[in-house]
């Protein structure tokens, strides 16, 4: 039998609601209002996460700023998918030390992925002595209570044991935008791919309930939201651990049928689960914007096979026509890993030849970076750097092309845009974005943001369309 997903009892969560409210009773007591600085790495899970700190830190009392002199509190949400990633956060890290000297009142909280890799969190206890709160993505929603036990003793607090996960609902969100919002549908992930840390850091695949998921969305459309990505690792395999099984498609069809004018959204996609079903449903429901994130990573099946990504170059592009057949405009987008451990070069040239095939319309290129504990890592990798940096400017240089060719096909179309964000920009005030998420520079009237509004294209290049408002 599956094991069903542990849900934190509601008296957990309002007991941590019940640490916050004591919080806030001493923050309101101080001679300003504390101010909190929250640092995000990596991808939108993170940054869904990042909004649930915020909705607790506000709950605490805290107001938020972006100047770490100011910041009573910092939280940095760490990311661990490359090494870069990593490095960079635990540089930003190690400079703090400064400022906590001239303010050693200072909290310094770090959490995300990073800090839950084994290791890791010995590592910050040894040479990062500034920070006093350290806790792992299965730990967030215990984050009021580790604040409350920090202000009352002082000593350090580490929350990073192994943990698969679990569900907590009734957490308060504070949101960076007004326009979109993100919706967490599920969590962690079960694939394992060779080269991925998420599964190790993230623990196990768990779904929200499909009322909590659909109340949230509701909400948000009620507050003028207008663009909602529903997010996972791997969405398609959303529902297979609740009690009463939902797939994806069910769960789309039903967020569809919300009454309201918004876009969905979601990501991401893993192509061994992406189904005639979901593409069927994707082309009938109205409101889920006609764009697929699906990354392939690589071309040649005896890397996928490495990967163990458990699908092949065929599989996938037989998917890809299959979609395209059901919505012919379809948006693709893709992530692709150069320097696979073993990958030669004549195997890296079967990834662009995916690409000529389906021609996405953007890519998210990376150079394989080994992440220790993972099967890939331990890998024989003998092509040096530089002939990885070799293929993978070829392969930017062959995506900027077809992008650039893509783009150019707008031009003299007229498309219902998003306007989001208004620009400093005098020649461009407004940016929108097309149904498939392209990025649109706008010439018209900024007050206008926050519409659905009619943009004629009148220029392109490889990174975005130029267009006016009709
Ligand atoms: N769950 C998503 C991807 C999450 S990570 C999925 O399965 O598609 C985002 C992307 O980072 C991956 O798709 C992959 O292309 C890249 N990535 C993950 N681990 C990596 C590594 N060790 N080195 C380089 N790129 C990596
Ligand atoms: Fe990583 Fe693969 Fe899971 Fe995506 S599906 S998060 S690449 S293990
Ligand atoms: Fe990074 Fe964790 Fe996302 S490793 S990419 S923040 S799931």
């Amino acid at each position: 039998m599956e094991k069903k997903t542990a849900v934190i009892p509601q008296s957990e969560v309002e007991r941590q609601l019940a640490f916050c409210d004591r919080i806030a009773e001493r923050t309101a007591q101080w001679e300003q209002t504390p101010l909190a600085a929250v640092i995000t790495y990596g991808c939108q899970q993170n940054e869904a996460d990042s909004e649930r700190l915020r909705g607790y830190l506000a709950r605490m009392g805290y107001g938020f700023t972006e100047d770490l002199e100011q910041a009573r509190l910092i939280l940095i949400n760490t990311c661990a998918i490359r090494e870069h990633a990593e490095q960079r956060a635990l540089g930003n890290v190690g400079a703090l030390v400064h400022g906590k000297r001239r303010h050693p009142e200072q909290l310094i909280c770090l959490c995300g992925c990073m800090v839950q890799q084994p290791g890791m969190a010995e590592k910050i206890r040894q040479s990062y002595r500034h920070v006093d709160l350290v806790f792992g993505p299965q730990a967030l929603w215990r984050f009021p209570e580790m604040v409350w036990e920090r202000l009352r003793s002082r000593g350090r607090t580490f929350q990073v044991e192994d943990d698969p996960g679990s569900i907590a609902e009734g957490i308060p969100v504070v949101r960076q935008d007004g326009i979109k919002a993100w919706v967490s549908i599920m969590y962690g992930c079960n694939n394992f791919c060779s080269y991925c840390i998420v599964p190790y850091v993230r623990g196990r695949e768990r779904s929200r309930k499909p009322e909590d998921i659909l109340a949230e969305i509701r909400e948000l459309v009620k507050d003028g939201y207008r663009d909602i990505t529903l997010l996972g690792q791997n969405v398609n395999s959303y529902g297979k651990d609740l009690a009463e099984p939902m797939d994806f498609a069910a769960l789309l069809e039903a967020a569809n049928a919300i009454p309201g004018d918004f876009l969905l959204r979601f990501m991401t996609s893993h192509p061994k689960d992406a189904t005639h079903r979901l593409f069927e449903t994707m082309a009938r429901c109205e409101k889920v914007a006609p764009v697929l994130h699906l990354p392939f990573q690589a071309g040649n099946d005896r890397i996928l096979k490495a990967m163990n990504r458990r699908h092949t170059r065929e599989e996938y592009l037989a998917k890809i026509r299959d979609l395209k057949s059901l919505i012919p405009d379809i948006v693709l987008t893709s992530d692709i890993i150069v320097g696979f451990p073993g990958e030669t070069t004549e195997e890296f040239e079967d990834t662009l030849k995916v690409l000529e095939e389906v021609r996405f319309d953007a890519l998210f290129t990376f150079i394989f970076s080994p992440r220790a504990g993972t099967p890939a890592a331990r890998m024989e990798d003998p092509m040096p750097r530089s002939e990885k940096l070799a293929n993978f400017n070829r392969l930017t240089a062959l995506q900027d092309r077809i992008s650039e060719e893509k783009h150019a096909a707008y031009v003299g179309k007229t498309v219902r845009c998003l306007l989001d964000l208004t620009s400093e920009d005098g020649a461009w005030p407004l940016t929108g974005r097309t149904p498939g998420n392209r990025l649109v520079r706008i010439q018209g009237d900024a007050a206008a943001a926050g519409q659905f509004r009619n943009v004629k294209i009148t220029g392109a290049n490889k990174w975005s369309l130029f267009g006016e408002l009709t």
